[in-house]
């Protein structure tokens, strides 16, 4: 195996030019998808993954793939990946450092010729974070052939361009979304390197997360629906004031996740008020809630006070409302018999590590619905992410790529 340093070496090359690939600079990493920030990464990876000598292609999603052969040209593929894409003033790892480590795993088997049973298909997925549409996991979704035509061209973004048309854009073919689905019986796994996005490891001093379980995840999209008039005019008794309904609404949900608990989450990040402007009672407010468990009926209770609530301030203020789904995957538990083989590879190189949960969404989520799934956790400095603030090793993603590598050439 190679020298750890000479890994974190190309893995610090690789995500100090990606981190350039921004529209904030200087206010940390943000690459919406089919954004030109988003074409220059997908141009670096596809280059990248072409000089170690990878077949490469860019399906309808928008995302990367990189593909080595193996020596049974009907062995099931194994699948290695993460995104691309960004929130919106995130981190220069979340993702990405899953992508280059990928290319990093797949370099060393290729440079020390390693004869693989399996071929390995590296994918780069687009849109994983769904801040832009409110759906996350755009390519999963379409590897799994999740998508219809009729969803890509209903749901837009705030400006009113829908994923049909961000991806024509982009230069590519929405209509060709169902050429993306893979074979799920001919696909041998979905492996994830990811940061932590969490305390847990850097607090202990542990070097890799063995991730077991994915908490599950929903989103609904809220519109309330009032009047819009005169911010001066209208006495306070003869209103519709979609903003003031909603806050009766808002302000009860972190009570309702702690009342939860066991590691519930539950947050309004995302809000608009129309036609927001200071001197008008606002007629519409459009909020999505993401709400997160690892237990499916703590969401369910909350999902079902959120609607009794609804109901409740309707009946008080006459504001009107919309409930519409936009995500909803159930948690996902990783491949037991995959995990003691990365237990073994860990042990291999004496790295200390430990199981946990992971309390962010991954590809590796919605694949583990239908591919065995496994992911490796390296520490997040002081459990930052989301933010400029975001660091990790890159001795630490070297070991992930040792590990990963060992475990892949030891499958059978
Ligand atoms: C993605 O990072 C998510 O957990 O929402
Ligand atoms: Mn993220
Ligand atoms: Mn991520």
């Amino acid at each position: 195996m190679e020298n750890l340093l000479y890994i974190a070496h190309n893995l610090q090359n690789h995500l100090e030019t990606l981190r350039q690939f921004t529209s904030t600079p200087g206010f940390g990493v943000t690459r919406l998808p089919f954004s030109k920030e988003a074409r220059q990464a997908v141009d670096y990876i596809k280059d990248q993954m072409e000089q170690i000598g990878l077949r490469t292609w860019i399906d309808a999603s928008g995302a990367v793939h990189g593909r080595l052969d193996g020596t049974e040209p009907d062995a099931p593929t194994i699948l290695i990946g993460s995104h691309y894409d960004t929130v919106k003033s995130g981190g220069a790892y979340d993702g990405i450092a899953g992508i280059v480590s990928a290319i990093e795993v797949a370099r060393i088997l290729k440079e020390n010729k390693v004869q693989m049973k399996y071929p390995l298909e590296i994918i780069a997925t687009n849109d994983e974070e769904g801040i832009t549409y409110g759906v996350c996991f755009l390519t999963s979704k379409a590897l799994l052939g999740r998508w219809t035509i009729t969803e890509l061209k209903q749901l837009h973004d705030t400006a009113g361009e829908s994923i049909y048309d961000a991806i024509l854009r982009f230069g590519l073919d929405p209509n060709k979304i169902e050429d993306c689905k893979i074979d799920s019986l001919n696909v041998k796994c979905f492996i994830e390197i990811h940061i932590e996005q969490g305390p847990v490891l850097d607090s202990k001093g542990i070097q890799l997360g063995l991730v077991d379980c994915i908490a599950g995840l929903q989103r609904y999209r809220i519109q309330m629906i009032g009047k819009s008039n005169h911010a001066g005019s209208t006495p306070m008794d003869m209103r519709s004031d979609a903003v003031d309904a909603s806050t009766k609404v808002i302000s009860c949900i972190s009570e309702w996740a702690k009342t939860e608990g066991g590691g519930t989450v539950a947050t309004v990040g995302f809000m608009q008020v129309f036609p927001n402007a200071l001197n008008t009672i606002s007629g519409k407010t459009e909020w999505v809630l993401d709400c997160r468990s690892s237990d499916e009926e703590k969401i369910q209770h909350i999902v079902e006070k959120l609607t009794q609530k609804l109901e409740e301030v309707k009946s008080k203020t006459g504001v009107d409302y919309k409930i519409e789904p936009l995500v909803h995957v159930k948690p996902g538990y990783m491949n037991k018999e995959l995990l003691e083989q990365l237990e073994k590879s860990c042990c291999t190189f004496g790295y200390s590590y430990q199981k946990i949960m992971s309390g962010a969404t991954h590809d590796a989520h919605l694949m583990s619905e239908e591919v065995d799934t496994i992911m490796l956790f390296v520490p997040s400095k002081d459990g930052i992410s989301h933010s400029p603030e975001e660091s990790s090793k890159y001795e630490d993603l070297a070991r992930a790529v040792y590990v990963v590598s060992d475990m892949i050439s030891n499958l059978n």
